[in-house]
């Protein structure tokens, strides 16, 4: 089956991710020339529009979002893509108007992209059986679905139930955007196109491992959605379990959906599943003050925006080897990063000055907004009397190694990717079972426990994470850039 008459639907077309993301991806995607010939791409949504009113918004969408790339005139030859169907995806006969205009435009195959709150993910699946628009008559059908994917196990389950209802797995493409990200993706080239690390990839010689997500940004807007999720279940349960799983697993035969996702899995799988009490003793919490006066957030909310866990994955590979994962909102800078922090060489031959500390070999992935890797490593400092040592960084990034190629947006690979079926950068229904199975108990233990400690916006994040990794005698680390 070819893309030629594909047509990309999309529910959700009225909302804030169609115009600051998906729209501006599919502009960028069509301006690089990588759009299959003779894509459509349709929004959905309950207003009526006509196909020139829509393509006037999301012209302004372009304008603002894809600043950069902006150009009359790619404007005009890609805006002939863009149709607009009324409808209420979500009620019975809503899709009626939908299947007309597909049937009518001769659409082969079709992508469709729920792009909507979460509560109508099933209901638009299931109105998607019931019209019959997921037969795949004349070409392909498949659906992207966005984050969240429920809110816990059981809702994620139920979900998976309803896709499962009328979707095979292999047409079903879950979004998590941070494995869209190249930096993430490089954790993969990094680890398995590399001899030098996968040798030392293992708790012979790697002592423990951080992860930070950290970000400046609050609420933005969305203190309703926010104050339900938590930090937990809105970065944890997907992005950071994502980053941990691709630093901890095995090497997949091939690239490729399945080979790699069942390493991911069998990660998750060894990351045993805390009872509550014990993932209270793994867990810190923290909110920036003045986030109870945020709109849409209840005056007494308990609702965590920073946190802290530490996991273990119970396998050979990775036995006694702490995973540190923290994350939060209203912090002093925007910054993602894997340290993988190594074992000190079991006998150093070079006295140390008194009170001199020696760090041992450290790898950062920055993943972003400096995005490269750097290696933490000793070195002689020249000229001193006898030998001096200080730690020296190997510096990879990005913007030097690459000059001339901007880091792409993650929606353009993965919407990319969907069209071509290829799912290896979407979440599987296992996996993200998996995840809500591991995640659960911290939010439960977070709404058992006394309320979040505050933070001062722009700091670090609460004291009590200083201290969570002060008692295992670690401190947390940093080796990125800021940004
Ligand atoms: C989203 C979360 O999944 O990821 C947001 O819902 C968060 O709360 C965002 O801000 C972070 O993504 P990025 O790509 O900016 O790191």
């Amino acid at each position: 089956m070819d893309n030629r008459a594909a047509a990309l639907v999309i529910f959700g077309a009225s909302g804030d991710l169609t115009a600051r993301k998906l729209v501006p991806s599919l502009y960028r995607l069509a301006i690089k020339k990588r759009l299959p010939d003779g894509l459509r791409i349709v929004g959905v949504a309950r207003s009526s529009l006509s196909d020139e009113s829509f393509r006037a918004k999301m012209a302004e969408a372009v304008r603002e979002f894809a600043k950069k790339d902006w150009s009359e005139e790619d404007w005009k030859t890609f805006a002939g893509r863009l149709f607009y169907v009324a409808g209420d995806a979500a009620k019975p006969g809503g899709l009626d108007a939908l299947r007309e205009w597909l049937a009518n435009n001769d659409s082969g195959s079709q992508l469709y992209y729920l792009a909507v709150a979460p509560d109508l993910y099933a209901p638009i699946v299931t109105n998607l059986g019931a019209t019959g628009l997921n037969r795949e008559e004349g070409g392909w059908r498949r659906v992207i679905i966005e984050k969240p994917f429920g809110t816990d196990l059981a809702t994620a389950r139920q979900l998976n139930d309803v896709v499962r209802a009328h979707f095979r797995e292999d047409q079903v493409f879950r979004i998590d955007h941070y494995l869209g990200k190249d930096t993430v993706q490089n954790i993969l080239v990094l680890r398995f196109a590399n001899i030098l690390f996968e040798p030392v990839w293992n708790s012979n010689f790697i002592e423990h491992v951080q992860i930070t997500v950290a970000e400046k940004v609050t609420m933005e807007g969305r203190g309703a959605y926010y104050d339900k999720a938590g930090v937990l279940r809105d970065m944890f349960q997907n992005h950071l379990l994502q980053l941990l799983a691709l630093v901890a697993m095995e090497g997949p035969a091939r690239f490729a959906a399945d080979p790699l996702r069942n390493e991911k899995v069998k990660v998750l799988d060894a990351i045993a599943v805390p009872t509550v009490e014990e993932a209270r003793r793994h867990l810190v919490c923290g909110q920036y003050a003045g986030y109870r006066k945020e709109k849409g957030v209840a005056a007494d909310s308990r609702t965590p925006t920073f946190a802290a866990v530490q996991l273990r994955v119970d396998n050979w590979r990775w036995r006694g080897v702490p995973f540190y994962l923290r994350s939060g909102k209203g912090l002093a800078e925007r910054r993602s990063e894997v340290i993988v922090q190594f074992h000190c060489p079991p006998h150093l031959m070079f006295p140390l000055p008194p009170g001199v500390e020696f760090q041992c070999n450290r790898l950062a992935l920055c993943i972003q907004p400096d995005e490269g890797i750097h290696l933490r490593f000793q070195s002689k400092v020249p000229d001193q009397e006898g030998m001096v040592l200080r730690p020296a960084d190997l510096e990879f990034h990005y913007r030097s190694a690459f000059r001339d190629l901007a880091i792409p947006e993650a929606y353009e690979r993965l919407i990319l990717d969907a069209l071509h079926g290829d799912a290896a950068l979407f979440m599987r229904s296992d996996e993200i079972e998996r995840a809500w199975a591991i995640t659960d108990p911290f939010v439960q233990a977070s709404e058992q426990s006394d309320a979040p400690e505050e933070y001062a916006i722009g700091s670090e994040g609460p004291a009590g994470a200083d201290a969570f990794l002060g008692r295992d005698g670690r401190a947390w680390l940093s080796l990125c850039h800021h940004g």
